[in-house]
């Protein structure tokens, strides 16, 4: 791969790049994006054209960018994110319905927790979760439900770095989490009482993927007041069962006899039956 004269290939300056933007810093000027990505101006100005060129960034009248629509283009034909979210989301709907609460949905990205897809009300309880947004493994309901299923390796890599505390609630021990991971993966469910924000109650439970292994959270974000969450963990079981038998179907070969309509769509795609065979047949007479 290319490498300039600071050592790092043009892929990683470029990612630098677009790694500078964040959930709260959609708007940049070039100064910023230099700064933030640690590239140098004239080296981040050339690589801001080439992404302006393939429109993986845009340039606003006001001299600032933002991070273009062509990545979300790209994004949403990402199986394990915006498959799983068109999958989840009717089910974390009928969750919403029922709790009246943030409802979300999270999957292990590096070493945090990146969350897909969030439904929120106005009066709901304080939360900070940010569709794309990210949190610690370990103060998190989801986290710690994917913390639980990763590779005993990658426990022990997370468990050895630096535990951020959030609140006096928010589990920082290795021991501790150690037996923590061990409940989550017996109860299959975790509670996280006041780990972020002494308000807030999380909620989740795994997301089983098509081969089984977990590829996700499912999680409430309810006032932190002992209230018994048996019945919530129950709605959320139901969901998480039903999310993980689509995604089954999802994956069958076409010609599998359990198969439902939609071919190749149906990992990112889900939608009505007529719609799915219409996607289908278009695509075989070449109209897409
Ligand atoms: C949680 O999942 O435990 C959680 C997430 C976000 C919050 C609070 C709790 O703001």
């Amino acid at each position: 791969m290319a490498r300039g004269s600071s050592g790092r290939s043009s892929l990683s300056r470029h990612l630098a790049i677009l790694d500078a933007f964040d959930v709260d810093a959609a708007f940049l000027t070039l100064s910023q994006i230099a700064r933030r990505s640690g590239i140098p101006i004239s080296t981040a100005h050339r690589l801001v054209a080439e992404l302006e060129e393939h429109r993986f960034i845009e340039r606003l009248d006001d001299r600032t960018f933002r991070l273009g629509v062509r990545l979300w283009e790209l994004a949403a034909r990402t199986p394990g994110a915006l498959g799983l979210r068109e999958v989840a989301l009717p089910h974390m709907q009928q969750i919403h319905a029922a709790v009246r609460q943030h409802t979300q949905l999270g999957v292990l990205s590096g070493s945090e927790v990146l969350f897909v897809e969030r439904l929120s009300m106005k009066d709901a309880v304080v939360n900070a979760t940010l569709v794309g947004g990210r949190l610690a493994l370990h103060a998190s309901s989801s986290g710690i439900v994917l913390l639980a299923h990763a590779s005993l390796d990658a426990q022990e890599a997370y468990l050895g770095s630096e535990l951020e505390r959030f609140t006096a609630s928010t589990p920082q021990d290795p021991a501790g989490l150690r037996l923590l991971l061990a409940k989550a993966r017996h109860d299959g469910f975790v509670v996280a009482d006041g780990y972020i924000h002494v308000d807030a109650r999380g909620i989740a439970v795994p997301v089983h993927g098509p081969e089984g292994a977990v590829v996700a959270a499912i999680a409430v974000v309810v006032p932190n007041d002992e209230t018994d969450p048996a019945s919530i963990i129950a709605i959320l079981h139901k969901a998480a069962e039903r999310i993980s038998a689509e995604l089954r179907t999802a994956y069958l070969s076409p010609d599998d006899p359990g198969a439902e309509p939609g071919g190749g769509f149906r990992s990112l795609v889900h939608s009505s039956t007529k719609s799915m065979e219409y996607l289908v047949s278009s695509r075989a007479l070449g109209r897409r």
